[in-house]
C-alpha cells in the first residue's frame, strides 16, 4: 500500500480501512467504550475479543497515513470538497438494485462487514432503523469510485478541521487554537468534520432517507474517535450531541467487533434488507 499523491484503488482504501479497524478494535480492548444509549449490545459477549491483538502489526501503517491525513485535510481542501460535493451530480442510484449486483469483483469483504453488522444488531433485537444504519454506514467509500485525492480524503478516524487537534495541526494562528474559527458550544452540527465516507454518506442521507437523527449522528460520527472514544471536543458540543454521543456509542460495538469469518448468506438475507431499505429510501438518490 503506498501512500503520497498516488490515486488510491478501492482494493487500497479496503486494504488500509481494515487495518484502521482493526487498529480501533485493539484500543477498543484497552479501554472499552461505555455504552449508555438503548441496551449493552449482547451479540459478541461469548467472542473472545483477545483475538483482534493480533492485528497489531496493523499499527504502524495506520500511523504513517495519519500523518499524511491530518497535513492534507486543511481548511481549504475542506470546503472545496463540500462546494464540490453540491455543486457535482456524480450518480443517481437505487439503492435497492445495488444490492442486486452479484459482480464477484464488487467488494466482497465490505458487503459481508455491511451485512454483518446489521445482522448483529438484528440479533440484538435493534429497531429496523439502526439495522439500516448498520447496513448502510459504509457505502460513503463509494466516494473511492468518483476520483479522490487520496485514501486520507476517503478513510480514517475523523476530526474537527479548523481547530487545535494535536502537536502534529496546523500552526496557523486562528486553527491552532482550541476553539480555533468555532465559538464554545457552537454545536458539532456547525463544524466541520475531516471529510471522508461517513460526512459524505451523512450529507447524502440527511437530504434522502427518513432515517431518525440518531441514525444520521451513528452515520457521521462514527469514525470520530477523537470525540466518541477519547473525549476530544466536548467544548464544541451543544445539548443535542450529547444524545448523538451515546448513540454513536451504541452503534461503535457492532461496527468493531461484528467481523467474522463465518460467510454471510447474502442471497437469504437480501429479501428481508431490501424491504429493510425500501422503508427509510426512496427509490432513486442522488448520490
Ligand atoms: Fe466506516
Ligand atoms: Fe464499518
Amino acid at each position: 500500500m503506498k501512500f503520497g499523491d498516488d490515486k488510491p484503488s478501492a482494493a487500497d482504501s479496503e486494504r488500509l480501512s481494515d487495518a484502521v479497524d482493526r487498529v480501533n478494535a485493539l484500543k477498543g480492548q484497552l479501554t472499552p467504550p461505555i455504552t449508555t444509549w438503548d441496551t449493552e449490545p449482547a451479540f459478541d459477549s461469548d467472542k473472545d475479543k483477545s483475538q483482534f491483538r493480533k492485528f497489531e502489526d496493523a499499527c504502524n501503517s495506520v500511523k504513517a497515513f495519519y500523518a499524511e491525513q491530518h497535513e492534507k485535510q486543511t481548511v481549504k481542501f475542506n470546503i472545496e470538497a463540500r462546494i464540490a460535493f453540491h455543486s457535482q451530480k456524480r450518480a443517481r442510484i437505487c439503492l435497492i438494485r445495488c444490492s442486486d449486483a452479484s459482480d464477484p469483483d464488487t467488494d466482497v469483504p465490505q458487503i459481508e462487514h455491511l451485512l454483518q453488522t446489521a445482522e448483529a444488531m438484528r440479533r440484538d433485537g435493534k429497531p429496523e432503523w439502526m439495522q439500516v444504519v448498520g447496513l448502510t454506514h459504509d457505502l460513503g467509500k463509494l466516494l473511492s469510485f468518483f476520483g479522490t485525492d487520496g485514501q486520507w480524503a476517503v478513510v480514517g478516524d475523523t476530526f474537527v478541521v479548523g481547530c487545535k487537534f494535536d502537536e502534529r495541526d496546523s500552526k496557523d494562528p486562528v486553527y491552532s487554537t482550541v476553539n480555533g474559527f468555532y465559538a464554545a458550544g457552537c454545536g458539532l452540527d456547525n463544524v466541520m468534520l475531516s471529510w471522508g465516507h461517513d460526512e459524505y454518506l451523512y450529507h447524502v442521507f440527511r437530504e434522502q432517507s427518513s432515517l431518525p437523527e440518531e441514525g444520521l449522528a451513528m452515520i457521521r460520527y462514527h469514525s470520530f474517535y477523537p470525540w466518541h472514544r477519547e473525549g476530544a471536543y466536548m467544548h464544541l458540543m451543544d445539548s443535542r450531541d450529547y444524545k448523538h454521543l451515546e448513540a454513536v456509542r451504541a452503534f461503535n460495538p457492532y461496527d468493531l467487533y461484528s467481523k467474522s469469518n463465518e460467510r454471510v448468506r447474502v442471497a437469504e438475507l437480501k429479501p428481508y434488507y431490501q424491504n429493510l431499505i425500501a422503508k427509510f429510501f426512496p427509490n432513486e438518490i442522488d448520490w
